[in-house]
């Protein structure tokens, strides 16, 4: 499911921020994220974007030809577990892994001072049995953490601001 056009937009002006930033987006979709991201981006910025699915992934491909992206194809899972090239300054954590799943694994790329942002955290009708339940103990661990300092927004489809510091505050 696409982002919606807030997401985007904060997304764009986090990205702007990170001026020749390092963005990592997990699960592409087909781009509409991707897009926004590209949108905030300078010229010595670049995004590394992972989607498992080839036919998602291929509609981006062809809507955002830019030199500035890196689309990969692969199993986010597997991805995360393999990846050891430089870290990031901002990652839009949109699929499993790397959000309820090998958290630690993608919090572990992201720089000091990075941002770290998911969306879909408030209620959806479409949620399946047991969301709800996974959702508020994610959050929870979020918020027990000592190296993150987060915002959580009742806006859009719930989004989470979080970023990532070295040392406890
Ligand atoms: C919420 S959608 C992404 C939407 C996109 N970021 C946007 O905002 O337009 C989640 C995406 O993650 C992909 N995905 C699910 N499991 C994955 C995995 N194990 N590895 C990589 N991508 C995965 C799905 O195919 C889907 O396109």
């Amino acid at each position: 499911m696409a982002s919606d056009l807030y997401t985007g937009s904060l997304l764009k002006t986090l990205v702007a921020a990170k001026t020749g930033g390092r963005i990592l987006e997990l699960g592409t979709g087909s781009g509409l994220a991707t897009s926004w991201i590209l949108g905030g981006m300078d010229k010595g910025a670049l995004l590394v974007t992972v989607e498992n699915n080839e036919m998602l992934l291929s509609v981006a491909q062809q809507n955002l030809k830019d030199y500035r992206i890196q689309f990969v194809l692969e199993d986010g899972y597997k991805w995360l577990k393999e990846y050891k090239d430089e870290k990031f300054d901002l990652i839009f954590a949109d699929a499993m892994p790397g959000k309820y799943d090998l958290f630690e694994e993608a919090f572990s790329l992201l720089k000091p001072g990075g941002f770290y942002i998911i969306d879909d955290m408030l209620p959806q009708p479409n949620w399946p049995e047991g969301h709800a339940e996974r959702v508020a103990s994610f959050v929870n661990f979020l918020e027990s953490r000592n190296d993150i300092v987060l915002t959580k927004l009742n806006w859009s489809t719930g989004i989470i601001i979080a970023v990532k510091v070295e040392i406890e505050l």
